[in-house]
């Protein structure tokens, strides 16, 4: 990965490399951590943060969940998001929120570890710029998606990813790019860390919050700017096999943006290119993260 400068660590700016922890952190050991994923982007006016509020407040509910007391503001939390993106003279950069059971007791309760937050920042790609222009192959994963009965899908918590990298390393081993969660009932969920979208006839549709997902800042972000170009939107369960026949599909998500579909288990999606209402979608997210559409100006919070 490529490393900044600064990172925020229980309420003080450390360099890069003296952010470190105890071996026997309590979160390493169980998973116990909570955390974000959001983005800078370049705009007309400098760096940009998208929708920080938005992130800050599923951090905090994912902590509410796990019953973990975060020592900090939201308000304290995001002005050190700004301050950290701005001391790393960062135009783009991924950024990443860390709640965690610190060095204390290893016993499985976590009441007597300290919660410690940290926040980094760094330069970021998560899928290859080709891939992008030209879409993934996914491969239906053999693992389901957690489900609230079991780990609650709708907490961004570090435990609930081991799911996740089950899935990732499963579908890479079998030569796909990502994989395809479906939910203990059957149905489509979504990726390890993204939210997936079909198009058909006209209409986009997406796995509904009963189908055990993340709710998606991205998905959120697509649903509006699908509303506003008149396009129809369907959230249901939606089985396997109709990614199958689907004219398009695409991933959504903080790392993975707008990002096409181009294959699920060996079978082309439409004509196995980003296909018109994806490209669109894609071009409208673009403008909105980088500072281009008044409308969804709030959304963006200038570092400067
Ligand atoms: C499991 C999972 N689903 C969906 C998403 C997409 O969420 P967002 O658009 O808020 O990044 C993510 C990424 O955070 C994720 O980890």
């Amino acid at each position: 990965m490529k490393k900044a400068d600064f990172i925020w660590m229980s309420g003080k700016f450390v360099k890069w490399e003296d952010a470190k922890i105890h071996v026997l952190n309590h979160s390493l050991h169980y998973g116990s951590g909570i955390f974000e994923g959001l983005r800078a982007y370049e705009t007309p006016k400098g760096p940009a943060i998208f929708r920080l509020p938005d992130h800050m407040k599923r951090f905090f509910e994912s902590a509410k969940i796990y019953m973990m007391k975060i020592p900090y503001s939201k308000e304290t939390l995001m002005d050190a998001t700004i301050k950290l993106v701005k001391m790393n003279k960062l135009e783009q950069c991924y950024i990443r929120p860390l709640a965690y059971y610190g060095y204390g007791d290893l016993r499985l309760s976590p009441k007597n570890c300290p919660v410690e937050v940290a926040i980094a920042c760094y330069p970021f790609e998560y899928f290859n710029p080709k891939l992008v222009k030209e879409g993934v192959r996914c491969k239906i994963s053999s693992w389901c998606r957690i489900t609230s009965i079991v780990l609650p899908p709708e907490a961004k918590s570090s435990g609930n990813y081991v799911n996740s990298i089950l899935a990732n390393l499963e579908a890479k081993a079998c030569g796909y790019d990502e994989a395809i969660f479906e939910n203990t009932n059957g149905y489509i969920a979504e990726g390890p860390g993204e939210n997936i979208f079909l198009v058909r006839d006209g209409a986009l549709h997406t796995p509904s919050t009963e189908s055990g997902i993340l709710r998606g800042i991205t998905r959120h972000t697509i649903i509006q700017l699908a509303h506003d170009l008149g396009i129809p939107f369907h959230e249901r369960a939606i089985p396997r096999e109709e990614l199958f026949t689907a004219d398009e599909a695409f991933f959504t998500g903080t790392a993975a943006e707008v990002m096409p579909i181009r294959e699920v288990d060996g079978r082309i999606v439409g004509d196995g290119r980003p296909g018109p209402i994806t490209k669109r979608l894609q071009q409208e997210f673009s403008e909105v993260i980088h500072g281009k559409s008044r409308k969804y100006s709030d959304w963006m919070t200038p570092v400067k």
